[in-house]
C-alpha cells in the first residue's frame, strides 16, 4: 500500500493562519473541560472530600489500570445550560481498561446536585449502557445519587428514553451475558435503588452506601415508621440482611479494589487486548500538523487525502476508485494496526460520489471491515441538471447503505455537517458506534446563510412591504441563530456526539474506539455486492 506524498509546506502563511485558530479553538475547549473537571474550590467538592469520599473522576483513575488510556465521552454535557448548575451533566461516562478488559465506566458526580438525573445526565447513562450492549464490553457503575432532579421530573421520567431505560438496558445486557457490577459509595435512591440491584455483583461502602427505594422522610410521611439511612438500607442492612449487596468496603479505595478482583474473575474478552497488534507504523506526517489544514473559513475546502495522511499507519492509504466520484474519497488503510474502510468527503455529494459510497461500504459489509467516516459536507449537489440526473436516488442508495451496513461504523464530524449530507455520511441518527466532533465542527440543517436567505424570501412573499432595513435585520439575527445553533459546543451540550475531540488526538481515538467494536459479533450481509 503507497503512502499518501503530502503537497503541505508548513511554514506557508496560510497554514500557520490556520494552525493558530484551529490551536485557539483547541484551547478553548481545554479551558471548559478545565472548569468541569477541577472543582475542588466548590463547596460541594469541599463536603464531598471531607466526608472521606473520592471525587468521581477520582474514582474512576483508581479503577482503570494504571497508564491506560480512559476515554471520556460527552465531558461537556449540558455546558452552557441551568445556569451553569450541571457541569458534565452530573454523571462521567466513558471506556476504560479495567484488569486488561476494556469496560465502559458510569460515575455519578454527587457534587453536582446530589448526583440527581437531568435529561442530559439521562442520555449519558443510557449512551454508555448502548455502547456496553452493542460491544458487548462489561459496565461498571460508581453509584453516588439522588435519582431524579424532582424539580425537572418530566424531562427525566416519564418518556420512553427517560429513566426507566436504564433498567430496561440493563435487562438487556445481563440477557445478553455481559458483566455489569455496581459499586455503590453514596446514596442510590427510588429508581436508583435498581442500578445495583438489577447488576451481577454489588458492592458496598460501610457508613456511607445506601440503597432503598424511598429514604427516609418518604418512609416517615408514608407509614410513619421513623428510620435512619443506615438502619433502612446501609451496608450492613444489604450485605447481612436483604442479600441486594454482594462486598462490603471500608472505603471507596477499598470498594474498588474490590471491583477489580471481580474483574479479575470476569471471562477473557472475544479478542483480548493483549492479541491486539503492536507492531505498526506511524504515519509519515505529524497529527499536530492537522491543526493548519482546517481552514478558518469553513467555506475553503480541504484536500481530505493530507488529513487521512495524518492519521493512518504509514500515511498509507489504498484508494478505491480514485478517478471516479472525487468528491468521495473512499480506500482501505491500518489505523494502530487494525484494518478500515475510510469514507471521506472532498466536496459536495453527486450522483458518482454517492454511488461510489454504497459500493465501497458494501465491499466492506463483505470483509468485516469497519469503516470510518470523516464527514465534512454541506450536502447533495443542487440544480436541474442532477436533479434529472436522478440524484435522489443516488443519494438514497449511499444514505440506505449507511443505515443497513452490517460493520460498525466511526464518525469524525472534521468541518460541516449539513443536510441530507449528514444522513449519507453516518450522522447520529445512522447509529454510528462513536461519533466525535473537531471544535470546529458545524451541524445543522444548513448553514445559516442559506436559513436566512430561504426563511427571509418565505416572509417577503407574505409580506411585500416590509422595507429592506426590517429584513436585513431579520437575516442577520437568523444567520446569528443558525450560527450558535451548529456549533459543536451546542451540539455537545446537548449530546448529539460523545464529545469534541482535538484533531491531533483522531487517530488516537480511533484506534481506541475501532478496539471497542472490534468485540462485536459479525454479521453476514445478506446480499452480493451490486456495482453501483
Ligand atoms: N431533586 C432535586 N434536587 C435535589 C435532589 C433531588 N432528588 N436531591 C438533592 N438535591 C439537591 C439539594 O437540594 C441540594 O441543592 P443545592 O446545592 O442547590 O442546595 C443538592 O442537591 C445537594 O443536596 P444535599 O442534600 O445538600 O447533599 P447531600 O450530599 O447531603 O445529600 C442526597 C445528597 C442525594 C443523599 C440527598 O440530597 C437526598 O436524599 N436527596 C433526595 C433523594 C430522593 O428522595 N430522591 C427521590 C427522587 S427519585
Amino acid at each position: 500500500m503507497e503512502p499518501i506524498k503530502s503537497n503541505i509546506v508548513n511554514t506557508d502563511a496560510l497554514f500557520v493562519n490556520n494552525y493558530n485558530a484551529s490551536k485557539q479553538r483547541s484551547l478553548k475547549i481545554d479551558s471548559l473541560l478545565e472548569q468541569v473537571m477541577n472543582r475542588y474550590t466548590d463547596g460541594a467538592v469541599i463536603k464531598h472530600l471531607e466526608r472521606g469520599k473520592l471525587t468521581a473522576r477520582e474514582r474512576i483513575s483508581k479503577l482503570v489500570d494504571v497508564g491506560s488510556t480512559f476515554l471520556e465521552l460527552s465531558a461537556l454535557a449540558a455546558n452552557g445550560a441551568y445556569n451553569h448548575a450541571f457541569p458534565s451533566a452530573g454523571i462521567i461516562t466513558g471506556i476504560g481498561v479495567v484488569m486488561n478488559q476494556l469496560c465502559v465506566v458510569v460515575a455519578n458526580d454527587a457534587t453536582v446536585k446530589g448526583g440527581t438525573y437531568i435529561h442530559e445526565t439521562i442520555k449519558k447513562h443510557l449512551r454508555a449502557l448502548e455502547i456496553a450492549l452493542e460491544n458487548r464490553i462489561p459496565a461498571v457503575f460508581l453509584v453516588d445519587s439522588g435519582g431524579v432532579y424532582l424539580p425537572n421530573h418530566t424531562e427525566v421520567f416519564p418518556d420512553r428514553d427517560h429513566f426507566g431505560r436504564i433498567f430496561y438496558l440493563q435487562s438487556q445486557l445481563s440477557a445478553a451475558s455481559i458483566p455489569q457490577i455496581a459499586v455503590v459509595m453514596g446514596s442510590c435512591t427510588a429508581g436508583g435503588a435498581y442500578v445495583p440491584a438489577m447488576s451481577d455483583e454489588c458492592i458496598i461502602v460501610r457508613n456511607q452506601g445506601t440503597i432503598f427505594l424511598a429514604g427516609p422522610p418518604l418512609v416517615k410521611a408514608a407509614t410513619g415508621e421513623v428510620v435512619t439511612p443506615e438502619e433502612l438500607g446501609g451496608a450492613e442492612v444489604h450485605t447481612a440482611i436483604s442479600g441486594v449487596a454482594d462486598h462490603i468496603a471500608d472505603d471507596d479505595a477499598h470498594a474498588i479494589e474490590i471491583c477489580r478482583d471481580i474483574f479479575g474473575t470476569l471471562p477473557a474478552m472475544k479478542l483480548p487486548l493483549e492479541q491486539l497488534p503492536n507492531a505498526y507504523e506511524q504515519p509519515l506526517y505529524a497529527s499536530d500538523e492537522i491543526h493548519g489544514l482546517i481552514p478558518e473559513d469553513s467555506k475553503q475546502p480541504v484536500d481530505i487525502h493530507e488529513i487521512i495522511a495524518r492519521i493512518t499507519d504509514g500515511s498509507r492509504f489504498h484508494e478505491f476508485k480514485a478517478n471516479y466520484g472525487k468528491t468521495l474519497v473512499t480506500g482501505f488503510a491500518t489505523i494502530k494496526g487494525i484494518t478500515v474502510g475510510i469514507i471521506a468527503n472532498n466536496g459536495i455529494l453527486f450522483s458518482e460520489s454517492a454511488l461510489k459510497g454504497t459500493h465501497f461500504i458494501e465491499l466492506c459489509n463483505h470483509r468485516h471491515i469497519p469503516i470510518v467516516f470523516l464527514q465534512n459536507i454541506s450536502g447533495f449537489i443542487v440544480g436541474k441538471t442532477s436533479e434529472h440526473g436522478g440524484i435522489a436516488k443516488d443519494g438514497a442508495k449511499m444514505v440506505h447503505a449507511v443505515a443497513t451496513a452490517n460493520v460498525p461504523k466511526i464518525t469524525i464530524i472534521i468541518g460541516g455537517s449539513f443536510g441530507a449530507g449528514n444522513y449519507a455520511m453516518a450522522g447520529r441518527a445512522y447509529s454510528p458506534a462513536f461519533l466525535f466532533m473537531w471544535p470546529n465542527a458545524r451541524i445543522g440543517v444548513m448553514g445559516g446563510e442559506q436559513a436566512a436567505g430561504v426563511l427571509t424570501t418565505l416572509k417577503m412573499q407574505n409580506n411585500v412591504n416590509q422595507s429592506p432595513e426590517s429584513q436585513a435585520k431579520l437575516r442577520q439575527e437568523l444567520i446569528e441563530q443558525y450560527n450558535n445553533e451548529s456549533s459543536a459546543l451546542y451540539s455537545t451540550s446537548r449530546i448529539w456526539d460523545d464529545g469534541i475531540i482535538h484533531p491531533h488526538e483522531t487517530r488516537d481515538i480511533l484506534a481506541l474506539t475501532l478496539t471497542v467494536v472490534k468485540q462485536r459479533n459479525k454479521m453476514l450481509p445478506k446480499n452480493g455486492v451490486y456495482r453501483m
